[in-house]
């Protein structure tokens, strides 16, 4: 049992033998507590996104139940407690509206209740910053468990990635190669265990920046859903947060700026997503850690790619996980990782990746033999973002990264798919599309719009990229050469918003550059003549969501919810 020596914060709660004492004592008597869950022993909460409707996550409720093994183990008392729960394939128009709403129930429902450590449930895209980002605001000790990808989609003697897989549906219906029955089969086929998407798309990116950041037990991220070892990783970290408790190690400690430059080499190395960018500046910015959007291009773009996963290679997690996961790669990284960082378990994360090995080099390569010599996003700026934009150039098309084209401007979503396949669009393989009104504010919610597809007629000529523009983001499990997060975004009155048919774009990513080629006079002309767009919202979360989210540069984060307010509660219910 550990050994606590300073009085809990949950005995402000079950510690008075009073009339308060009493009353949160008495109701939760009737569960069958005994005595003693409310004589002292750390409280631990299990913040789970547990869901029916968020799929990736359908097999927390169970997996809590090794979390709490370890912490009664160690002699820790565990309530679970569940949170919004963001679902990525089911939520509309998109869960990163609702990344910030899930934030705060996750901040209020820890610092409300008499908790000294939580465990947080994580796993599909949104549910692991919601959730860091809450727990960062509050400050107790905090512990990552990641649910784990799905195993291998497997179809008719190949494999299906998750995401990855979606843009060839398409153009399989589209050929009439897929009838709706073949639909029916790959469905399932894609989708054969628990988990999160087994593709290293923003799910296996969160789970892995979580582990790159000293949250989690070493060898969280990689493990599947499926497989035991990940129920054996909750029963120890359930171990774990109830010694963390007694050591009083925060976030705080963990959570250093080492440790995101940590995050971003890693995300480089693994071939991560782009959304990594506004979740790790949103939980910087809650734990008051300065991190600006160039910092992802100083410390990321000139790391060797070393991952073969899919959509930037080949591979699958489970073949990630077999091949030695994670650790590997941390290892192999070296001196491109701050090595003397704190990490959860309280080892250094030299110390604990030193005995990792692999077993298969077409999966993780050395650095020395690494898939690319330079991986990570590219920070853009020019008039076009005078708070900078984003591409990651190695899901990029190389010969565009350098690029001079007409733009062809969409004013909305709504405005691309009425006009893209119609056959008399002015539009060619040189073409800019310039899609405008997607992002944080404009949609609402920034939704992974960014690679719209290329207008068939161009596609049945052999088209397979073009350069696109937006102020959204791009599933991370996409590809293209596709310019996202511009900022500020169109309906900020961003210089995006001023992007009129056949105006000259340049993009120069070595430069780092993205002009609209159109005089200062005329842009100052058409700045003056621009109507901000209606209110899209009058009332609500969205309301409150427009008038305060920030923009991408800054991670997208509500303005009001930037820094921590700490565990303390001055007041009492009753
Ligand atoms: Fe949930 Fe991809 S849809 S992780
Ligand atoms: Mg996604």
């Amino acid at each position: 049992m550990a050994n606590v020596k300073k009085r809990l914060r949950s005995q402000d709660w079950f510690g008075g033998r009073d009339k308060m004492g009493f009353v949160h004592r008495s109701w939760l008597r009737n569960q069958g507590y005994p005595d003693d869950w409310f004589g002292g022993k750390p409280v631990i909460g299990i913040c789970n996104t547990w869901s029916e409707l968020t799929p990736c996550n359908g097999h927390l409720r169970d997996l809590a139940e090794n979390v709490k093994r370890g912490i009664l183990e160690a002699g820790g008392v565990p309530f679970e407690f569940p949170v919004m729960s963001l679902g990525e394939t089911i939520m509309k128009p998109t869960t990163m509206l609702f990344r910030n709403l899930a934030s705060m129930d996750v901040e209020e429902s820890i610092r409300a209740n008499p908790l000294d450590g939580v465990v947080l449930m994580t796993g599909c895209d949104k549910t692991t910053p919601s959730l860091l980002m809450g727990a960062c605001s509050v400050g107790l000790p905090t512990l990552v468990v990641s649910g784990g990808p799905m195993l291998n989609g497997k179809f008719r003697g190949g494999e299906i990635g998750s995401g990855t897989f979606n843009w060839k549906v398409k153009a399989k219906l589209d050929s009439g190669e897929f009838s709706d029955a073949d639909l029916t089969e790959a469905e399932v086929c894609g989708s054969r265990s628990a988990g999160h998407c087994n593709t290293m798309g923003t799910a296996s990116t969160m789970a892995v920046m979580a582990e790159a950041l000293g949250m989690t037990l070493p060898g969280m991220a990689s493990i599947p859903a499926a497989d035991s070892r990940k129920k054996l990783m909750a029963q120890l970290s359930g171990r774990r947060i109830v010694e963390m408790v007694s050591e009083d190690l925060t976030p705080m400690q963990v959570l250093t700026r080492p440790a995101f430059e940590n995050a971003i080499v890693v995300n480089a190395a693994v071939g991560g997503s782009t959304n990594l960018i506004l979740h790790l500046l949103a939980i910087a910015g809650r734990i008051g850690v300065p991190l600006a959007l160039e910092d992802f291009d100083r410390h990321g773009s000139q790391v060797p790619l070393l991952v073969n996963l899919k959509p930037s290679g080949q591979r699958l997690m489970e073949d990630f996980f077999y091949a030695g996961g994670l650790g590997v790669v941390m290892k192999e990284l070296g001196a491109l990782l701050h090595r003397d960082v704190l990490t959860v378990n309280g080892r250094t994360l030299d110390e604990n990746y030193q005995a990792a090995r692999c077993y298969d080099t077409t999966v993780i390569r050395p650095r020395a033999e690494p898939l690319q010599p330079a991986a990570g996003i590219a920070v853009l700026h020019g008039n076009l973002c005078e708070q900078g934009a984003v591409i990651k150039p190695s899901a990029a098309t190389p010969a565009l990264l350098k690029h001079r084209g007409p733009a062809v401007v969409f004013t909305s979503m709504e405005d691309y798919h009425a006009r893209i396949d119609t056959p008399d669009l002015a539009i060619s393989a040189d073409s800019v599309i310039v899609l405008q009104g997607v992002g944080p504010r404009g949609y609402p919610g920034m939704p992974e719009v960014g690679n719209v597809d290329l207008p068939r007629k161009l596609v049945e000529q052999g088209v397979t990229d073009m350069v696109r523009i937006s102020d959204g983001r791009m599933s991370g499990t996409a590809y293209g050469t596709v310019v996202l997060h511009v900022a500020p975004e169109s309906a900020a009155g961003g210089t995006l918003a001023l992007v009129q048919d056949g105006d000259l774009v340049e993009l120069d990513v070595p430069a780092r550059r993205l002009q609209l080629l159109v005089d200062d006079a005329e842009l100052a002309r058409r700045r003056a003549a621009w109507v901000p767009p209606a209110p899209l919202a009058t009332r609500g979360y969205v309301k409150l969501y427009i008038d305060h989210v920030q923009q991408a540069h800054l991670g997208a984060d509500l303005d009001l919810l930037v820094g921590s307010s700490g565990p303390v509660v001055e007041r009492d219910s009753h």
